[in-house]
């Protein structure tokens, strides 16, 4: 089974008949909505201009779809098991509510790890997301304190205290969203990469960096949409193995993209790593090995999906292609 899915080009892992485009389009518009509720504008002293600014209007909004799609993947599972308790439709919308949470509250994250990468103390960066960067906009101390409230505003999602997502739900989505966040994941991951301009790493070294900076995340929020439901233990192993590798392969084509594609497509400014003499796969590999490291990484995500035994995958399948496929 899994020897015949390696096999397979990451084309034909992908449905042809499934619209990824129509499919993330009604996802980004609740997701787009549910921030700009969230995100209130009436934090004091500007603060909550920069929060909006920081988020509203840009990105791709690929973690929030991830999320979306990893809880619509088990929903199945979660029915079977629950059934006693929820009816189908129920428990459906209940699981909705709370993937929506998880899918914002991992965008607040995301965000706010962008505007303290593009501080001048770290990559000191002028344009993100087609617009100035934040502390460029803002200020420096603003752009901190946005961040910082990003991060906050993250969890308080997660702990809605009426009875939308059940007490168990909310601590699992918490632990899995501090954990891709925190010191054994994003933020230490951005720690090794400070720590490393100008240093010529190993290949070992650079993916625990950008398994660390960037893959914890988009592998957390797969799981956290997983965790909206239940699913087999298998199941599980499976979207963990998926996660890791679209994580991983999300920055080696970011490494990419830097050198291959242009300030305006970006919506950043490209070839900044080079400048700033950052260890990236490109610098090691080189652009070809890099390339084809990712479409390995792609088939390595498309096998773990193929092996997990959840019955709709397309979303996620479709999502990773995206992840290694992308031009921004
Ligand atoms: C950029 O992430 C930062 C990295 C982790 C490489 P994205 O490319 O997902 O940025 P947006 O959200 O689309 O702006
Ligand atoms: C940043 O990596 C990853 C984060 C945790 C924000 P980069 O520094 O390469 O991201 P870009 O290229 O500025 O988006
Ligand atoms: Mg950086
Ligand atoms: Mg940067
Ligand atoms: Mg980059």
């Amino acid at each position: 089974m899994s020897g015949q899915v390696l096999e397979m080009t990451s084309e034909q892992a992908v449905d042809a008949n499934f619209d990824l485009t129509g499919w993330s389009r009604v996802r980004q518009l609740r997701v787009e909505q549910a921030l700009s509720t969230w995100v209130a504008p009436d934090a004091p002293a500007g603060l909550g201009d920069a929060m909006r600014y920081a988020v509203l209007d840009g990105g791709k909004r690929l973690r929030p779809l991830l999320v979306l799609a990893a809880s619509e993947a088990v929903a199945p599972l979660d029915t079977a098991v629950l059934r006693p308790l929820h009816d189908d439709a129920a428990f459906r919308a209940r699981q909705d509510k709370a993937a929506l949470r998880a899918a914002c509250a991992v965008e607040l994250i995301h965000a706010y790890s962008l505007v303290h990468d593009d501080m001048p103390c770290m990559d000191n960066d002028v344009l993100r997301r087609g617009k100035p960067t934040v502390h460029v906009q803002f200020g420096e101390a603003r752009a901190l304190l946005a961040g910082d409230a990003l991060q906050a505003l993250a969890f308080e999602l997660l702990t809605p205290n009426d009875d939308s997502v059940s007490p168990g739900v909310q601590a699992q989505l918490c632990c899995l969203l501090a954990r891709a966040a925190g010191s054994a994941g994003m933020a230490g991951g951005q720690a090794i990469d400070l720590a490393s301009v100008g240093v010529k790493l190993s290949e070992t070294q650079l993916r625990e960096m950008h398994r660390l900076k960037t893959g914890a995340l988009l592998q957390g929020s797969v799981m956290m949409g997983a965790a909206c439901g239940a699913a087999a233990p298998a199941a599980l192993l499976a979207l963990s193995t998926y996660g890791a590798a679209i994580g991983l392969a999300f920055q080696v084509v970011d490494d990419i993209l830097d050198v291959t594609a242009d300030s305006v497509t970006l919506g950043k400014t490209a070839g900044k790593d080079a400048e700033q003499d950052k260890p990236t796969y490109v610098s090691l590999l080189g652009l070809a090995r890099s390339q084809a490291y990712a479409q390995e990484l792609l088939a390595q995500a498309n096998e773990a999906l193929q092996a997990s035994g959840l019955h709709d995958t397309r979303a996620l399948h479709a999502l990773a292609d995206m992840v290694v496929n992308r031009k921004n």
